[in-house]
């Protein structure tokens, strides 16, 4: 048994009292990258006033899944916490959250999945026609704000039945909600936080109406969705999720189901474009397949473009770590992390590792072929959607919805990026380009 409380802190710095280097990692989005070059795969610094490890590598990965629960717990920024609510399953620990992980994977099982598959094709083509139109009206069409209707559209649509959900009050209330999400937590009227806090309350209002008319409902949906699943649904006692329960997980769901996958599908489009010989064979794969239908077993056949958006995620993870709490002081690599402290454990830095990934920074779908297979290398070094017990809930929904939007495009459409734009990312809170990819679309 190691004697933690001997082990030496980890390298790093403090910075200023209380601030410590809160700044620097909201406005550097190479922080980490720099002081894990200082100090090596752990560093530790302070962050909204607390001691903070940063953790890179798939064994420091590795180490904290596996502690997670006993040793370690989530935690998030106080303004995350505030804004998703105390009852949402990002924020459930324990047998609670086990049990609502169950009860909520329903919605993301094969069977649901399939289900979901007509209504991702049918607006991606609505939403394609459309980018086509405004390109050919103004010579130019920016992306990434169109990517994220397109996406909500989608979480609202599967996930609570809503149609056209980017169009409505609901729509603008989630913009003024994702903005404060990162954001100092004052509460006042004109800070980001503030704001954020008055969309929260009335985002309640709006889901607690369509929660409650779908409970007076007779008549389930044409087509089927996570609303449906949970209101249904018991857990472990028998008991049914209550209204404010619901609005909580609901809210998350709607967040998590569409931010990522923005960020994830702008990356893909940008990467494509930047990489005309990978795209021109992932259009080569589509126009072989055999069976051009979108099932989930024909896009199982499509390995190639599963390698393209492997790929995407490794280099541009749209979640760049997560923050956990140490409950017991531990040891690791060398160094104590005492109680108290946060962890940030570091998905983008562990995505960047050269003793597992040749050329880390390259684009380079074939690294994940069936001979090479680079993430094999070492367990828990490919992990854009975490892992463990807090593994991404909505992963195989992510997955479908990329794969479905990037077969469509690949097959109908064409696009350029054009000159003169910053395609440098910025994080908000996820990966995005500067400029919000603009591009000419066909
Ligand atoms: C490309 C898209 C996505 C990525 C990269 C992604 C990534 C992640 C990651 C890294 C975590 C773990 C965070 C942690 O360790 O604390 C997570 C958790 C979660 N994700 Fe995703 N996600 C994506 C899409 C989705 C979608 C579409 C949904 C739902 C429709 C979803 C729902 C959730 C939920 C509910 C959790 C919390 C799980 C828990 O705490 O038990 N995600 N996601």
């Amino acid at each position: 048994m190691v004697d933690s409380l001997r082990s030496p802190l980890p390298p790093g710095e403090f910075g200023l009292p209380f601030i410590g280097k809160t700044l620097n990692f909201f406005t550097d989005p190479d922080f980490a990258s720099k002081q894990h070059a200082k100090y090596g795969p752990l560093f530790k610094t302070r962050l909204l006033n607390k001691p903070t490890v940063f953790m890179k590598g798939p064994e420091a990965i590795r180490f904290l899944f596996g502690q997670e629960g006993d040793r370690i717990t989530v935690t998030w920024p106080p303004s995350v916490e505030a804004l998703l609510g105390p009852l949402s399953l990002a924020l459930q620990t324990g047998g609670v959250h086990a049990g609502r992980r169950r009860l909520m994977a329903q919605a993301f099982q094969p069977r649901a999945l399939e289900g979901y598959i007509d209504t991702m094709v049918s607006i991606s083509d609505r939403y394609f026609q459309q980018w086509a139109q405004t390109s050919a009206q103004n010579g130019s069409l920016t992306w990434y704000p169109q990517l994220r209707r397109y996406t909500f559209d989608i979480a609202c649509k599967l996930l609570v039945g809503l149609d056209n959900a980017s169009e409505t009050e609901l729509g603008d209330l989630f913009e003024v909600w994702g903005a404060g999400l990162f954001s100092l937590p004052v509460n006042l009227p004109l800070t980001a936080f503030g704001k954020a806090k008055r969309s929260r309350d009335r985002l309640l209002v709006a889901l607690e109406k369509l929660i409650r008319d779908r409970k007076q409902s007779t008549r389930s949906p044409a087509t089927p969705d996570a609303l449906e699943l949970l209101l249904t649904a018991k857990d472990d006692d028998g008991n049914s999720l209550t209204v404010e329960e619901l609005k909580d997980q609901v809210l998350l769901l709607l967040f998590a189901g569409h931010e990522t996958l923005t960020s994830a599908l702008t990356s893909f489009c940008l990467l494509m474009a930047q990489n005309p010989e990978i795209r021109a064979k992932a259009e080569a794969e589509q126009s072989d397949l055999e069976d051009k239908r979108l099932t989930l077993e024909t896009l199982k056949q499509m390995t190639y473009l599963e390698q393209i958006l492997q790929e995407t995620l490794r280099m541009v993870p749209p979640v760049g770590g997560a923050f956990r709490q140490v409950l017991k002081t531990c040891e690791f690599g060398g160094y104590q992390i005492p109680a108290g402290w946060m962890v940030l454990y570091q998905i983008k830095q562990t995505h960047r590792d050269s003793d597992v990934y040749t050329q880390p920074k390259k684009f380079d779908p074939e690294r994940f072929n069936l001979e090479q297979s680079e993430q094999k290398r070492k367990p828990f070094s490919y992990v854009p959607f975490g892992g463990g017990i807090r593994e991404c809930l909505g992963k195989e929904f992510a997955r479908l919805e990329m794969k479905i939007f990037a077969a469509k495009l690949l097959r109908d459409h064409r696009w350029e990026l054009l000159p003169d734009q910053n395609l440098d990312f910025t994080i908000a809170p996820t990966p995005i380009p500067k400029d919000g990819l603009k591009v000419k679309f066909f």
